[in-house]
This record gives structure tokens, C-alpha cells and sequence, in this order.
């Protein structure tokens, strides 16, 4: 017998396992997603999410800037938050921004592999994607390693821009000199044949515990 769910329904179904997945543990890590709205939560999220947008407006001016001067194949010595400095393991103007990462599932680099909580995050953004879900613009998650003080962590899907594909879009649009780069830089690149819209990847950033009174 043919049974007909309403399509929401059905995607609410399906997802939730995946909820599961995205709490696992993982062994060594235990990484769960926060969505409680407790003001300590509230607070983590406000932080993340303000270094991230400034974070991004830095990537995405960093690349225009790079590509106007000097075109794409300079412009991958010059790119991507290399330009954002941590002093005394801090942000400037940030100061509980301790850590900062971009990752994805199709990497370019694999100095920007996932870890395992990351892991999860990307995993579970796939599988929102697969079943036709838009992922949550943001991403609150406690990561609890053996030995180490817990960490928060705020995530931020991304998506390809059209000034982001002259070096993840399709590699015969390229340039000779940048794909020439690209190929002897990053020999294992999955990162190419992206289209605007796509989701990339996602930018982390991990928020120190507010400090003790
Ligand atoms: C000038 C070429 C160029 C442009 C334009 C560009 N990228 Fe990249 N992208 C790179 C290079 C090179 C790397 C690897 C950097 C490294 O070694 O960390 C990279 C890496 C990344 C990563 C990290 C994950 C990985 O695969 O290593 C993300 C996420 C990313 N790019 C997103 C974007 C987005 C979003 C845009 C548009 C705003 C963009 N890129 C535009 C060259 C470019």
C-alpha cells in the first residue's frame, strides 16, 4: 500500500535520527548541538555570531580586494583570513574568540580537515541538505574531550558567491596560470565545480567561558 506524508512531515521524520547523529559520541569527543535558548546559550551565540560576520566580511573583502589587484592566481598567495592575526591567542577587539577555523567536506587544503565535532556538524548539514532541509544559519555546540576544559563552538554554513568560483567553480573556466597554482599548491583539491548557491562549508569560531566573578 502507497502511503502519501505530507512532505514536511516526512523531512521532520527523517531528520530526526540525524539529530542524533549530530549529538554522537564519538569515542574520545563528546560533541552535542545546543539549541536551548538559556542566556548563557544566548550569549555564546551573540559572540560567535559577531565574529564570524566580521570574520566573513573579511574574507569576502580580503578576496574582492586581492582578485581586483593583482588577479586570481596572486590573489591565492594573499587569501583567506591569513590576513586576521590572533594576538595572545585572541582576536583583536575579540577577546573571547580563541579559535578560528574554515572547513568543509570538499576540501581544498588539508590543513582545514574537519575534527570529529566538526565532523559532525558537516555531516549533519549534508544530511539536512539531502532531504531538501535548509540547514540552520547558525550553529551553537558543547565539545567535551577527556582531559580538556569543555569548548563552545559556533558554527556558520556558507555558500558559494559568484566572485567565489573563478577558484571553485569549474577548473576549464580557469586561467591557465591559476589552475597551473591551484594544481601544484593543492594537489588533492575537491574543492572546484561548485556553483553560486552551493553550500561550501562552514566557519568556526570557539568562545572562552565567560570569565569567573
Ligand atoms: C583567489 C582564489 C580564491 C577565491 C576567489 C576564493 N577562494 Fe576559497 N580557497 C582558495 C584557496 C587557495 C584555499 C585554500 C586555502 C588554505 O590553504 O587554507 C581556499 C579554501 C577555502 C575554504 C576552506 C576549506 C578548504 O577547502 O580548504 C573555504 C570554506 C573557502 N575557500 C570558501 C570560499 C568562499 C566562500 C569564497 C568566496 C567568498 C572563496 N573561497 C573564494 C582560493 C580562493
Amino acid at each position: 500500500m502507497k502511503r502519501n506524508y505530507p512532505p514536511r512531515l516526512l523531512v521532520t521524520l527523517l531528520s530526526l535520527p540525524l539529530l542524533a547523529i549530530a549529538g554522537a559520541d564519538d569515542g574520545a569527543v563528546k560533541a552535542r548541538l545546543v539549541t536551548d535558548d538559556s542566556p548563557e546559550t544566548a550569549d555564546i551565540r551573540k559572540l560567535g555570531e559577531d565574529a564570524i560576520n566580521r570574520l566573513a566580511t573579511t574574507l569576502v573583502r580580503e578576496v574582492t580586494a586581492a582578485m581586483a589587484k593583482e588577479g586570481p592566481a596572486a590573489a591565492v598567495d594573499s587569501c583567506h583570513l591569513k590576513a586576521v592575526p590572533l594576538t595572545n591567542g585572541t582576536v583583536a577587539g575579540l577577546p573571547r574568540i580563541v579559535a578560528m577555523k574554515r572547513t568543509s567536506l570538499k576540501l581544498r587544503s588539508p590543513a582545514n580537515a574537519p575534527d570529529a565535532a566538526e565532523k559532525l556538524v558537516l555531516d549533519h548539514i549534508q544530511q539536512l541538505l539531502d532531504y531538501g532541509d535548509p540547514p540552520p544559519p547558525l550553529l551553537v555546540q558543547r565539545v567535551e574531550t577527556p582531559g580538556a576544559t569543555p569548548e563552545w563552538r559556533v558554527y556558520k554554513p556558507i555558500g558559494m558567491m559568484p566572485k567565489c568560483l573563478a577558484c571553485h567553480g569549474d577548473p576549464e573556466g580557469q586561467p591557465d596560470a591559476l589552475r597551473a597554482k591551484l594544481a601544484e599548491r593543492y594537489p588533492g583539491d575537491q574543492a572546484t565545480g561548485y556553483n553560486t548557491g552551493e553550500w561550501r562549508g562552514l566557519i568556526r569560531v570557539t568562545v572562552a567561558d565567560a570569565p569567573s566573578k
